[in-house]
């Protein structure tokens, strides 16, 4: 049976988008609920502006709070530098890695980092350094992978010279981020077309938002080109401030039931998963889950 890895991103892409307080103690219960449910990749966070993510500004104490399990990573999401030296302090002996981000479209750039796209990969170039002197694993993202929310269709060429920055930073593995989730399959099978030129399969991710109903479709094209790992969000909780028109990620209940229905092993306890969405939901809905 072929094996495909869910990346759970709801307590970070998810949870970014809430408008409501959401305390420590409920997101490390999100976090120990998905691990439960079997999640061995969570990206739990970032280190980014406080004052552009306010709902991310305790990462380092969600982190202060989480459990260790043989076999799990938590990821965090590291824009600068300064979201680097943050972090650092933060991991300890825990097993940890980042993710670094960056679009394939100017307009999103600007909007969601404040800096052209050449200027974020510059700005990643210490960060990347850093992490692997450090031994920590780097997760790469390119946003906006079919369409952005302020110029519209992304030629697949140009997603691919964003893959092609980040690959020449280290061989990182990428995530490919439909980040207002308007991609089509047909779409999608182009644009993967043109980055699987410059990378192996194996080493990509997809990444669906699901506001036009489309994002297991996308995932169902992307398996068809090889791919095996997958982003999404218990709950369908989340989106990005600086994308309007991103109001939920793929949710990890629909993509885990898709993917069993199809044959494919995950690792991941359905029932379980389910007690996690739910807890997920709850969050949205502002009720304490404590
Ligand atoms: P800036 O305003 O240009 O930064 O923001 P700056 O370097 O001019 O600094 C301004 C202030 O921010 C300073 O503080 C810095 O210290 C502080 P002040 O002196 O004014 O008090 N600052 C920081 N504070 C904490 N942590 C940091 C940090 N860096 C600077 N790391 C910056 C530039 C990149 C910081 C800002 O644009 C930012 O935080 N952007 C992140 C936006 C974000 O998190 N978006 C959502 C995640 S991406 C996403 O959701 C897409 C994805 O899911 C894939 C997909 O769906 O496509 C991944
Ligand atoms: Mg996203």
């Amino acid at each position: 049976m072929s094996f495909v890895t869910v990346h759970e991103v709801g307590p970070r892409d998810g949870l970014q988008n809430e408008p409501g307080v959401i305390s420590v103690s409920q997101k490390i219960a999100f976090i120990d609920a998905l691990r439960d449910a079997g999640l061995k990749r969570i990206e739990i966070g970032s280190f980014v502006s406080p004052k552009w993510v306010p709902q991310m500004a305790d990462t380092d104490a969600v982190m202060a709070g989480l459990k260790q399990m043989s076999g799990v990573q938590y990821d965090v999401l590291v824009p600068n530098k300064k979201g680097w030296d943050s972090f650092d302090a933060a991991r300890g002996q825990g097993n940890y890695g980042i993710a670094v981000f960056i679009a394939a479209s100017e307009g999103f750039s600007r909007a969601n980092l404040n800096c052209t796209i050449a200027e974020s990969v510059t700005r990643l170039a210490p960060v990347v350094a850093a992490a692997e002197a450090a031994g920590v694993p780097v997760r790469g993202y390119v946003s906006c992978v079919t369409d952005c929310p302020f110029v519209g269709e992304i030629a697949p060429a140009q997603v691919a010279q964003a893959v092609a920055l980040l690959r020449n930073l280290a061989p990182m593995p990428v995530s490919l981020g439909d980040t207002i989730g308007k991609g089509t399959p047909e779409r999608v099978a182009a644009m993967l077309d043109a980055v699987l030129d410059i990378m192996p399969a194996s080493d990509l991710a997809g990444h669906f938002h699901d506001t036009s109903g489309r994002a297991l479709d996308n995932v169902r094209a992307s398996l068809a080109k090889g791919l095996r790992a997958f982003d999404s969000a218990a709950g369908g909780l989340g989106g990005c401030p600086y994308a309007p028109g991103a109001p939920g990620n793929l949710a990890t209940e629909a993509l885990v039931a898709m993917l069993h229905a199809d044959g494919f092993d995950t690792g991941i306890d359905a029932e379980k998963l389910v007690a996690a969405a739910k807890m997920a939901k709850g969050m949205r809905n502002g009720a304490d889950q404590n």
